[in-house]
């Protein structure tokens, strides 16, 4: 680096950095993500780096006890979490703003309030009033909660090293920020810093610290992808702002896997938990209705069963128009193709609009049958069986291809009631017999249509 430079440009998004600015980031190709931060910032880093390594230890004098993990009160959040939350651990908690991060740790903290856990809820971002109106709508609080409106990183440390709490939430890390550095709170330097911070007391003091962090688009503030890295589990928070369901996901765990979910519906009180995901996706199903279809995905390890709405019609455009809701478009283009080629429907009149009933966005390969059928079903407008379910990929010559994890999808959709189950041919065989559920293995497309 050139002598007597004094800063440096970071990608907000991502923490790329760069001597000079540029227009798009080279590593997430974002378009107007750096900003400018002076360097001694980063000096003030690596002093704190070479002054943190002092003892080494052999493997066998490291002391492992069973790790003792707490019930957050929430199974489904326990479920992501890997089976509750480690002592010491750092647990980041991402998401769009309003989609419901501090509802969410705030009725977690009710939970463990209620079972007489010391906390710390740090809020950078809302007042004491806000937080007990909200607290209010979301019910009864135990004694152990402590609450603290504080953007200053050396109060934080101070009160908690004094308090000595078992879990400690910072809502948001955007918000914080260390005297020393200059740049403003939410930009990198500022969001790495204080995360480090957090990360010594959490490891030091066996302290669970979970962290909010705003997802941006704009930015304007440090993403949570510059902290994956530091943290030990990444939860996103996600959903649809217009419907009610949120799906927690994790995307990294150091304590478990990350491919489970946890799901939520909004209520006027605070979030709850969709025990039974597949039943909420299909209430309001319509009953005898051409062009729909239930399938069976995968989220992470849980089947989902899901219902696939197609819409054909003839259109009035030289170009027909296609649509796809919640799952691709591209897909869907290529599934019609294949449906004019192999089994000779002609949709090339037709204007097609695709949806995944419910909000979820769902792009594995597996729905692609489902999908084919729903428009099966509504081009000639014959209504499928209701008590059936269907899923399996489709290959480009109209074969219906083997999907993973075929005998979960069964007992998914024997579970809610099905009795008939359409997959491939070559999935038949893993599964095993399920009482009550009739197995239609097939290999194409037309095979499919002569079934149903
Ligand atoms: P919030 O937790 O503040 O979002 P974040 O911290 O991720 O920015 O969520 C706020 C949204 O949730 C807001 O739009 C109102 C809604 N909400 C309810 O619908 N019911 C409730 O009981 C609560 C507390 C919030
Ligand atoms: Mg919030």
């Amino acid at each position: 680096m050139a002598k007597g430079r004094t800063s440096i440009f970071y990608c907000q998004n991502c923490g790329y950095e760069s001597s000079k600015w540029m227009g798009q980031c080279p590593g997430c190709r974002e378009w107007n993500t750096f900003v400018e931060e002076q360097l001694k910032d980063r000096e003030e880093l690596k002093k704190r780096e070479t002054l943190a390594r002092t003892h080494i230890y052999r493997l066998s004098e490291i002391e492992i006890q069973d790790e003792e993990r707490l019930p957050t009160g929430f199974a489904e959040l326990d479920r992501v979490l890997g089976g509750g939350i480690v002592p010491g651990s750092m647990v980041l908690v991402g998401g769009d703003p309003g989609i419901g991060k501090s509802t969410l740790l705030l009725q977690m903290c009710r939970n463990l309030s209620e079972a007489g856990r010391r906390l710390l809820y740090i809020s950078g971002e809302e007042s004491l009033k806000q937080i007990r109106l909200r607290a209010d709508r979301i019910g009864s609080f135990g004694d152990s909660l402590r609450l603290l409106c504080e953007t200053n990183l050396e109060t934080i440390e101070g009160t908690i090293r004094a308090e000595k709490p078992e879990i400690v939430i910072i809502d948001s890390i955007q918000t914080m920020y260390r005297e020393n550095i200059s740049s403003a709170p939410g930009s990198v330097s500022q969001v790495r810093e204080s995360t480090g911070i957090l990360l010594r007391i959490a490891k030091g003091m066996g302290i669970a610290v979970f962290i909010v962090g705003h997802v941006t688009k704009e930015g304007v503030v440090a993403g949570p992808r510059v902290l994956e890295h530091m943290v030990d589990t990444v939860l996103y928070f996600e959903g649809d702002r217009h419907a009610a369901y949120r799906i927690l996901r994790a995307v990294k765990n150091r304590f478990g896997s990350t491919n489970e979910i946890g799901v939520f519906e909004m209520k006027d009180r605070g979030l709850c938990e969709v025990r039974n995901p597949s039943e909420y996706m299909l209430s309001g199903k319509p009953q005898g209705a051409s062009g729909s279809a239930v399938a069976c995905a995968m989220e992470g390890t849980r089947p989902l069963l899901l219902e696939i709405q197609a819409l054909v019609c003839q259109t009035f455009f030289n170009i027909p128009r296609r649509t796809a809701a919640g799952t691709d478009f591209n897909r869907v283009n290529l599934l019609m193709a294949v449906l004019e080629k192999r089994v000779g429907l002609s949709l090339s009149s037709c204007d097609a609009y695709v949806n995944v009933a419910g909000g979820m966005k769902m792009t594995e390969p597996a729905v692609d049958l489902a999908i084919v059928l729903a428009i099966i079903s509504s081009f000639r407008d014959i209504p499928l069986d209701e008590h059936t379910v269907v899923f399996g990929e489709v290959g480009l010559s109209g074969e219906v291809r083997g999907v993973s994890m075929a005998q979960s999808r069964v007992q998914e959709a024997r579970k809610l009631g099905f009795t008939r189950c359409v997959l491939p041919q070559v999935c038949v065989d893993q599964v095993k017999e399920i009482k009550g559920i009739e197995l239609c293995g097939i290999r194409s497309v037309r095979e499919a249509m002569e079934l149903l």
